[in-house]
């Protein structure tokens, strides 16, 4: 399988290293690196060769900074949930049913999407320079790949209405105290602290392993990743996020008036 120009790739010793590569742009996931990474993760799923995933991002600054907003402008309702579905089954939802564990190695920035991929992966490993955050309501928007769902389901629905509502970034340390990573290390550390876990679980049945991955993907139920991709389609039809879209591409503060 050939690399694309968003996302390296890199198969070696049984893990596939896929590395976001938009560094320019903060790694935000325009519509070609989200192809990208859905043929890298349905490679993963179906080549025996490999064992586990480590996905990254490009540079010092960030995993991942969001969707990218530029793409939104044009947007209605009904292309906002086709959007956010078609995201959801063919990257969010697959990483999160792959049958191989797939480590996201935070090492920047990880807002909107980009936090909403780390939480679609498995396990979460952090530099302590990251930071976190779902800042969607700036934009007039919700989340629209399983944020909402995910992560209540990792720090609770208290703490996830919260950081969704006041769109608030936090630091890693906060992030590993309320469950949203796994483990924080410094950055020199991050590859090896993931690589290390993925070793871990190599050693261990595959078909447990994938059998694990299913069972507890199982919880939960399908209906509130429905409401958020309805709900996110409906945002795109509001003078909010008209407002919140071009006060981002002009980079000012945006002034909301509830229609
Ligand atoms: N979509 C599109 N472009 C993005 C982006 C996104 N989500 N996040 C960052 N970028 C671009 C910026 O527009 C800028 O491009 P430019 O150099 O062509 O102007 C470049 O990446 C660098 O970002 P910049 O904002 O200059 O860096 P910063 O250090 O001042 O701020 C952030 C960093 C993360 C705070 C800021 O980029 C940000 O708020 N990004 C958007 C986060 C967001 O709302 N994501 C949710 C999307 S649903």
């Amino acid at each position: 399988m050939s690399a694309g120009r968003n996302i390296l790739r890199e198969l070696k010793e049984q893990v596939l290293y896929l590395t976001i590569n938009r560094p320019d742009k903060l790694n935000a996931l325009n519509r070609e690196t989200l192809e990208e990474l859905a043929q890298q993760i349905e490679f993963a799923a179906q080549t025996r060769e490999v064992r586990g995933v480590l996905l990254t991002g490009a540079g010092e600054k960030a995993f991942a900074a969001g969707a990218d907003i530029s793409e939104f402008a044009t947007l209605g309702p009904e292309d906002g949930e086709a959007l956010a579905r078609r995201g959801q089954e063919q990257v969010f939802d697959a990483i999160s049913n792959c049958p191989k564990p797939v480590v996201a190695a935070i090492n920047g920035f990880a807002l909107g999407g980009g936090l909403e991929l780390a939480m679609a992966c498995h396990i979460r490993v952090a530099s302590d320079q990251a930071r976190f955050g779902l800042p969607e309501v700036t934009l007039g928007l919700i989340p629209g790949y399983g944020g909402t769902q995910r992560l209540a389901g990792l720090i609770g629905r208290g703490r996830a209405i919260e950081m969704i509502t006041t769109a608030e970034m936090i630091g890693a340390e906060q992030a590993e105290k309320i469950g949203l990573v796994n483990y924080v290390v410094p950055g020199a550390e991050l590859q090896t602290k993931s690589v290390s876990i993925l070793e871990q679980i190599r050693s261990r049945a595959p078909l447990a392993v994938a059998a694990a991955i299913r069972a507890v993907n199982a919880s939960g139920g399908r209906e509130g990743f429905e409401t958020e991709i309805r709900e996110f389609g409906q945002c795109f039809g509001t003078a909010d996020f008209r407002e919140g879209v071009a006060a981002f591409l002009e980079k000012r503060k945006a002034s909301f008036i509830g229609t």
